[in-house]
């Protein structure tokens, strides 16, 4: 188990955390749509390699999450991508799920699939580099949901993914995703993810997985997109605090959130403010998609051959959330 707790503290310790690269292709294609350049999957490499080699992954990147497409793909010069990712500093991780489903009975909601044949998948992608993976389980807010069918259902699907991956000698990031749709305030948001997490943490201990070798990738505590709230990061960072502190096992070496839709400026400055008030032992740091890519996504839709002006961008990106790590980031140097 220490390997594990090794693994995982290698990830997210020292200011660094996790970049998260593995939109689906479909996901993947809408991004690249957005921004006018054609999905091909040597484009969909392009872009991600020209991330992967550049010099910001050596200090604030400990981990990378792959999709299955590019952990099978090698760059123009042959080297393998979880190489490339390792010739980093960072590790390679990849996401395991085969996407959220409707609920059967709860149709407004999801289930995440992808246990079928897990153990083998698992083994595959280990012998191509990984070592750790990633499983997500969303949900919805409103008047009744999520209902308990879907935090119940979500966290059996999470607990017994955990188990699989630490069998393969990999560290599960436990990933509930409550979503940001709707109107509700951060108090609903508060509550509804407190519930979420205590389950998760229920049938984890169920399933026998031993938390140390475990990272948690949850939502920040957020009043949801339409709803008319004003509220600050530090009122953010109380409230994300707090839940997790009631809600997260002290076994549980670190925290990795999700940027989930906020710009790239408020995940930096919430997680900050997140770590300036940081009470527990927990490690917070980010596993951001879109907060880490979105600005050098659009820089070099422009010009995809620009490989050096997108990795300057990523390199700011990267800089600014690993000073948000560790408490240590301010406006002011976010626009120099
Ligand atoms: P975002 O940071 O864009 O929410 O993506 C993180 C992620 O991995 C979602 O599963």
């Amino acid at each position: 188990m220490s390997e594990l707790n090794n693994i995982a503290l290698k990830i997210i310790s020292k200011g660094k955390g996790i970049l998260a690269a593995d939109e689906s292709t479909g996901t993947m294609t809408k991004r690249l749509n957005s921004v006018k350049v054609e999905s091909t999957a040597q484009n969909r490499l392009l872009f991600r390699e020209t991330l992967f080699s550049s010099s910001g992954m050596k200090d604030c990147i400990g981990g990378v999450i792959l999709y299955d497409e590019t952990i099978k793909q090698s760059n123009p010069s042959g080297k393998k991508i979880p190489e490339l990712i390792s010739d980093s500093g960072a590790i390679p991780g990849i996401k395991v799920d085969t996407g959220a489903k409707v609920l059967a009975n709860s149709t407004e909601e999801k289930i995440t699939e992808g246990l079928d044949g897990l153990r083998e998948r698992l083994k595959e992608y280990y012998k191509l580099g990984a070592k750790f993976a990633k499983w997500r389980g969303v949900y919805i807010i409103s008047k009744k949901y999520p209902s308990k069918l879907s935090i119940y259902s979500n966290a059996h699907a999470l607990a017994r993914y955990a188990a699989l991956v630490q069998e393969s000698g990999m560290v599960p990031i436990i990933e509930p995703e409550v979503l940001m749709d709707g109107n509700h305030n951060s108090d609903d948001c508060f509550q509804k993810t407190s519930e979420v997490i205590k389950k998760c943490y229920e049938q984890l201990e169920i399933h026998k997985v031993e938390l140390k070798g475990t990272i948690l990738k949850p939502n920040m505590i957020l009043p949801g997109v339409s709803s008319d709230e004003k509220i600050d990061s530090l009122k953010i960072a109380q409230m994300t605090n707090k839940c997790l502190e009631e809600s997260v096992p002290s076994e549980v070496p670190g925290i990795a959130f999700l940027s989930g839709g906020q710009t790239e400026k408020e995940a930096t400055e919430n997680l900050n403010q997140i770590n300036v008030i940081n009470k527990t032992n927990f490690i917070m740091t980010y596993s951001y998609g879109r907060a880490l890519q979105q600005s050098a996504l659009k820089f070099w839709s422009k010009d995809i051959n620009n490989i050096k002006g997108t990795q300057e961008i990523f390199n700011h990106r990267a800089k600014m959330c690993s000073l948000a790590s560790k408490g240590k980031w301010t406006e002011k140097v976010d626009n120099i």
